[in-house]
């Protein structure tokens, strides 16, 4: 599913195809328009722009404060660098949440205003019923069960999430509930290893795992994390690749002592 030169733009099917084939899905959470351009041309498969755009390129402290107007913004700027990606809007805290109306009018407007492929929504069985009502008006939707970053002024903080013989339940319930409601992937949030193996195990659509494990069908990152962007803060789960934090700063300087000389 490359997506060189004169590839077509993937299908939500295509992802559930994958798993089937036994292909592993590598995702990246990304906000703008070269970056879009360059994951494209490096063959990832998946295009998220997540709403973790609040503290990477926002400054927030956390996802809560992300607006649809940013999201929007941002995902249309994502399109722009990569026509033939398969780009996953985040739908941000609120514009799903309070009414399954809501949900679609808001996630209709990724589709009709950034020329997105799907949305991204937070939640297990409690969100069902919005993901069940969004397919069948066709939008596709990536599921995200687990730790939730919408919910973290209620849920205690990040954690691994599983480790109770309640919890796991719990959330092997929450990856059924959203396959049966027609969500075409899911993400598994610091869920603990060996039941994200079992959940993906389980389900027939993708497991995409960030902080969970080898297990999962795919795996996302955000691109800051990976070309270690971030000075300030580095999450456990975060996998670097390059540190261009160190390398802009010595452009940068450089820059300064040759305009100062
Ligand atoms: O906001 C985000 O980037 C995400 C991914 C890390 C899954 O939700």
């Amino acid at each position: 599913m490359e997506n060189k030169d004169n590839k077509r733009r993937p299908t939500c099917f295509d992802f559930i195809t994958r798993k089937a084939q036994g292909h592993k899905i590598a995702s990246l959470s990304l906000y703008d328009t070269p970056t879009a351009k360059i994951a494209e041309d490096c063959g990832i498969d998946l295009l998220l722009v997540g709403d973790s755009l609040g503290m990477t390129v926002l400054g927030h402290k956390n996802t809560i404060p992300v607006t649809m107007d940013d999201m929007l913004r941002h995902s249309a700027a994502v399109r722009r660098g990569a026509e033939k990606s398969f780009i996953v809007a985040d739908m941000p805290f609120m514009s799903y949440q309070t009414s399954v109306e809501d949900a679609m009018k808001n996630a209709a407007r990724f589709l009709q205003e950034s020329s997105c492929d799907a949305v991204k929504i937070e939640g297990g069985k409690d969100m069902a019923e919005t993901i069940r009502r969004l397919v069948s008006a066709g939008i596709p939707v990536m599921a995200h069960i687990g730790l939730l970053p919408q919910k973290l002024l209620t849920s205690g903080g990040y954690r691994k999430i599983g480790s109770s013989v309640a919890e796991s339940n719990d959330l092997l319930s929450d990856a059924k509930a959203v396959e049966d409601a027609g969500a075409f992937c899911v993400v598994l949030e610091c869920v603990e290893d060996k039941l994200a193996g079992k959940i993906s195990k389980k389900l027939k659509i993708p497991t995409i795992g960030i902080g969970s494990g080898e297990l999962c069908d795919g795996q996302i990152q955000v691109v800051h994390d990976v070309l270690g962007l971030l000075e300030d803060f580095i999450p456990k789960h975060a996998k670097r690749y390059a540190n261009l934090a160190k390398e802009i700063r010595r452009a940068l300087s450089s820059y300064a002592a040759d305009v100062r000389k």
